[in-house]
């Protein structure tokens, strides 16, 4: 054997053995300078902002306590789709809609990739829990990364650190198993040469073994590519395990609502990434005597209690939200957390006071430093800060955060949402039949892709369940588990499915609904469907409030803009058809039965 003198590698604060494995042959492949295990505390906290501030990736806030500014590398802002690969055993275990090669090619091809990718950095290793540490299973799993970036988002995204580490190992020796996820910006450093702000690579790949259930990420450091215990291991790496075990892993916020009555109903709510899901998390009811209150903004797992209903637990601590369009009224809850300090904002701008700004917080100062770190004033025709830049925040400090935010047991959700962005065809708010029509609402649920993927923004696409970048699986096959799990159910237990679009338009362009807080209307118009006392008509798509079946007392929004936000447009949906049909010939063989009966029901209704 050859004797390893990267210091640090046997430092090792864990006897677990496959672990301790996994890091020497990490570190033996990227040859860093030195490994560090990451505890999670306060002094690491301070020594990496410390150095992040050195190296220039950072900017301290002078408004802001604890809080920093990153500007990213210009080609390194989003998620990139086309480099984001399931890497299944079997090629019919993975598309249509994902990019797949065979695994053993891609650990070839990526092999060479990290051969002394970490030359002149620190590797760290960051042990991580997703969802509660006390949970009786604990979500375990490691990222290791060259990213001082990556450790300090960790450190606000997820349970990390010590307190993971000791759910590694029982206190019979028994050792747990754990998602092991490897990135690396890509960017050795020779001896002598001088890094940059923002180290990345043009070669670029994210990818999922989904039967090791591992991940292996290269050359990004953005949140989504590079934090890999969100979208890669909560969402793609958990929707294969959800699915060999029975359970859901979604691209859903998590909201509790009170009413008036004091009756209390969790919501979740599926929103293509950009399309509202941190705002309704949030959400500051419009109307009086409605509370809601904030378990997760963006991912929800999904298990059946043992009282037959369905449970979901955030595994997230942190959000990672959209920062552009966020100010004291869209999301007065968002801006309080951040004021909190702890935080880390990276692509907005930067005023000359050493505080953040972005479009839509309030009025542009004279003078900014863009995201591009360029003067930028009123008169400049770029915008100051990304569309997709994002700030991120610890759940823990959210005055909102429902204090069942961190039990291990989850909360029993009542309704399902699915929503997206579309100008036209999809009204305000739909409740579906049955859960079979539900999930196929959900199965054609369609959205205008947005800044938050590399591409062009704007584009109608099929997203279903807001899951399009994100299943870790065949479309077909998860289509399946969804009416699977609707079938193994107590119809009268499971959550009712309502299918919303907050940004249809009108004539002028203008939003025809005003959204953000307002939203609590359509909230309680569904829950009050859900106790049976909420009016509705009959559509060919669904059940669709009337205007006067709506809480629209004191509304922002003008009355003929909510008549038309409302309206089911039988020729617009007669378009969407071959769109759907066009998307179901995608899907294939795979296709469950049930969605085709129900497309077929659709197009008899429409006429
Ligand atoms: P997420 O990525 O799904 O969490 O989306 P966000 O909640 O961060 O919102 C993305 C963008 O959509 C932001 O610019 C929001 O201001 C905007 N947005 C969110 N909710 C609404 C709404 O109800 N109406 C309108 N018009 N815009 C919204
Ligand atoms: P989101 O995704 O837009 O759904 O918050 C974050 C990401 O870009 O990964
Ligand atoms: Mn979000």
């Amino acid at each position: 054997m050859t004797a390893v003198t990267i210091p640090g590698v046997d430092q090792a604060p864990t006897t677990h053995q496959r672990l301790l494995a996994w890091v020497r042959e990490v570190a033996e492949l990227t040859v860093p300078d030195q490994v560090v295990w990451v505890d999670g505390s306060e002094e690491e906290w301070t020594r990496l902002t410390d150095k992040l501030v050195e190296a220039g990736t950072f900017t301290r806030l002078d408004k802001k306590p604890n809080s920093f500014y990153a500007a990213s590398d210009p080609n390194d802002v989003a998620r990139v789709e086309e480099r984001t690969y399931i890497c299944s055993q079997d090629e019919a275990d993975c598309g249509p809609t994902n990019n797949w090669m065979d695994p053993a090619e891609m650990k070839a091809v990526m092999t060479e990739l990290y051969r002394g990718s970490m030359r002149g950095r620190t590797m760290y290793v960051i042990p991580f829990c997703m969802g509660p540490l006390d949970a009786e299973n604990p979500m375990l799993g490691v990222e290791i990364t060259d990213s001082e970036y990556v450790v300090v988002s960790m450190k606000i995204m997820t349970r990390m650190g010590t307190k993971a580490l000791n759910r590694f190992v029982d206190a019979d020796g028994t050792e747990r198993d754990f998602v092991p996820a490897l990135h690396s910006i890509g960017a050795p450093l020779e001896d002598g040469q001088a890094d940059v702000a923002w180290p990345c690579s043009d070669t670029k790949y994210i990818v999922h073994f989904p039967e090791e259930r591992l991940i292996w990420s290269f050359g990004s450091g953005y949140g989504g590519n590079a934090l890999l215990g969100k979208k890669c291991y909560s969402l793609r790496i958990a929707s294969v395990m959800g699915r060999d075990e029975g359970w859901l892993a979604e691209h859903m916020l998590i909201l509790k609502l009170t009413s008036p009555e004091n009756k209390v109903y969790f919501v979740a709510a599926a929103f293509p990434s950009a399309c509202g899901k941190t705002n309704l998390a949030m959400l500051d009811p419009t109307i009086p005597g409605w509370k809601v209150e904030t378990i997760g903004d963006d991912i929800a797992w999904m298990r059946f209690g043992k009282d037959g209903r369905i449970y979901a637990v955030n595994p997230e601590n942190g959000f990672f939200g959209v920062a552009p369009g966020t100010d004291f009224h869209t999301n007065p809850n968002a801006m309080k957390t951040i004021a909190k300090g702890n935080s880390l904002f990276t692509n907005v701008a930067l005023t000359d006071d050493g505080d953040i700004w972005w479009e839509g917080i309030g009025d542009a100062p004279e003078h900014l430093t863009s995201w591009k770190k360029q003067d930028w004033t009123p008169e400049s025709t770029e915008k100051a800060a990304h569309p997709n830049s994002r700030y991120c925040t610890p759940i823990e400090q959210c005055d909102t955060k429902a204090p069942e935010w961190d039990d291990p047991n989850g909360v029993p959700i009542s309704a399902i949402f699915f929503g997206g962005r579309r100008a036209t065809t999809i009204p305000l708010v739909t409740e579906s039949r049955s859960w079979q029509h539900g999930t196929f609402m959900g199965a054609t649920l369609s959205s205008e892709t947005t800044a938050a993927a590399v591409g062009q923004v704007g584009v109608v696409r099929r997203d279903p369940m807001a899951m399009l970048p994100f299943i870790g699986y065949h479309a077909g096959d998860y289509f399946k588990h969804w009416i699977e799990t609707g079938k193994s159910a107590d119809a009268t237990k499971l959550p009712k499915i309502f299918y919303v679009n907050w940004f249809r338009r009108g004539d002028e362009k203008q939003f025809l609904w005003p959204g953000f807080g307002e939203n609590s209307r359509v909230l309680k118009w569904a829950i009050e469907r859900i106790e049976g006392k909420a009016a509705a008509v009959e559509t060919p798509i669904g059940y669709v409030p009337t205007i006067d079946d709506l809480d629209l007392e004191g509304v922002e929004g003008d009355r003929a803009d909510i008549e038309a936000a409302l309206k089911v447009d039988v020729d617009e949906w007669k378009a969407e058809l071959p769109l759907i049909e066009e998307w179901f010939d995608k899907i294939g063989d795979k296709l469950p039965t049930p969605l085709r009966d129900e497309f077929e029901a659709l197009k008899q209704r429409l006429g």
